[in-house]
């Protein structure tokens, strides 16, 4: 059995990305019974609220890639799903560049006010340098993105949490500011962040309530919270650690198997290459080269955030056991893609959760006897 790296005995938690761009989640011309548009996300958002899913997460493009020719804005998109949902989280994901911090400030916090406190923010750094150079945005380099995202982050926490505001950092800059209202959520709305590069675990460790990463294995991902848990330890900081999966259960795990095997067969290659280019830029573009997509193959690629790596491909009972492994090691949420998203997330709720619940009793009952 892995360490148990995990400080809380809480359950894990799911999300599920959001298809708020078309093409779904991987890049391959496999019939997906997705869609982009918002009539099915509501739907989608109404399902998972209903099985067991609390967060979905919203994705940011401003230019096609990797087969994503239409993408709906972020932050709007969120609203709209809040709008239609009860319980359900629903992050945005903003990045810093396009945004600056006293709008994204001022947007989510009248977001929260209007949906009882439901909305969260997921900070990415930009990984395509093309997206960037279309829109007439600087394109800093790996590191310096993550200067520039820390910020951000420092400066929406404090907008969010302190009346007469000061903040003289090399990107942002406030003098006595005063946000009101402030949002419903407090000390202040979560705020996720996105990628796997040192400097991304830096800035987690520092600043982020969440981590989110690209689908790995387990050891993978257990080098990943070991080395962030120790340094947020080190700046007294407490920050939770969730991980992509792209998840094809079925009853059997042949049926699985030919799935994942099917969506590869129907890759577009032109697509994943033109993606593995522009990820050089990003994760392997790091100093250490150890971001998002150092190490991903071509297969890696179909689905654009590793989702297969992290293999939650298999009958409900493989797929519980690899979910309450990964929190053994120290994982709090598990971030879902799938291929027909409404009918999947509906069968992941009905046959996954139960049995993930019951092997936490279990293993919780192992645990206290010692
Ligand atoms: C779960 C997750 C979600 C992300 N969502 C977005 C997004 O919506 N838009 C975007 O431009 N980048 C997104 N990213 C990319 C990251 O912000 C970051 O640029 C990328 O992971 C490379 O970071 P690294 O070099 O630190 O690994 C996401 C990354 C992860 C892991």
């Amino acid at each position: 059995m892995p360490e148990n790296n995990n400080s809380n005995t809480e359950e894990i938690r799911f999300a599920y990305w959001v298809p708020n761009v078309s093409g779904g989640l991987v890049v391959s011309n496999i019939e997906q019974r997705t869609d982009w548009g918002i009539d099915y996300n509501r739907r989608l958002a109404q399902a998972a609220e209903k099985n067991g899913f609390d967060y979905a997460l919203s994705q940011i493009r401003f230019t096609a890639g990797y087969g994503a020719e239409y993408q709906h804005e972020s932050v709007s998109f969120s609203h709209a799903i809040l709008a239609a949902t009860e319980k359900l989280k629903v992050i945005a994901a903003i990045l810093p560049g396009p945004w600056k911090p006293a709008l994204a400030a001022k947007q989510l916090a009248t977001i929260d006010q209007l949906t009882n406190g439901r909305v969260a923010v997921n900070i990415v750094s930009g990984w395509f340098k093309g997206e960037f150079d279309a829109i007439g945005e600087a394109w800093p380099e790996h590191d310096e993105r993550y200067v520039r995202s820390e910020e951000f982050i420092r400066s929406l926490k404090g907008i969010w949490s302190q009346d007469h505001f000061n903040f003289d950092g090399k990107y942002y800059q406030f003098k006595d500011y005063t946000l009101k209202p402030k949002p419903l959520q407090q000390p202040h709305i979560e705020v996720f962040q996105g990628g796997s590069s040192r400097a991304a675990r830096d800035m987690a460790s520092r600043v982020s309530d969440w981590y989110l990463t690209n689908g790995n294995n387990l050891e993978g991902i257990k080098e990943q919270v070991i080395d962030i848990r120790e340094k947020a330890k080190a700046n007294n900081h407490q920050v939770k650690i969730g991980v992509n999966a792209f998840v094809i259960v079925r009853d059997t795990e042949e049926e699985a198997q030919a799935v994942l095997q099917e969506i590869i067969d129907h890759a577009n290659p032109e697509a994943v290459n033109a993606f593995g280019d522009a990820t050089r830029q990003a994760g392997a573009a790091s100093p250490e080269g150890e971001g998002n997509w150092a190490k991903s193959t071509f297969e890696d690629l179909v689905q654009y955030n590793d989702g297969f790596k992290t293999n939650l491909i298999g009958t409900p009972q493989q797929v519980a056991e690899r979910i309450v492994a990964l929190k053994q090691v120290g994982v709090d949420l598990i971030l879902a893609g799938f291929l027909h998203f409404i009918e999947e997330v509906e069968y992941f709720g009905e046959k996954v959760v139960p049995l993930v619940r019951e092997l936490e009793t279990q293993k919780t009952i192992e645990l206290r006897a010692g």
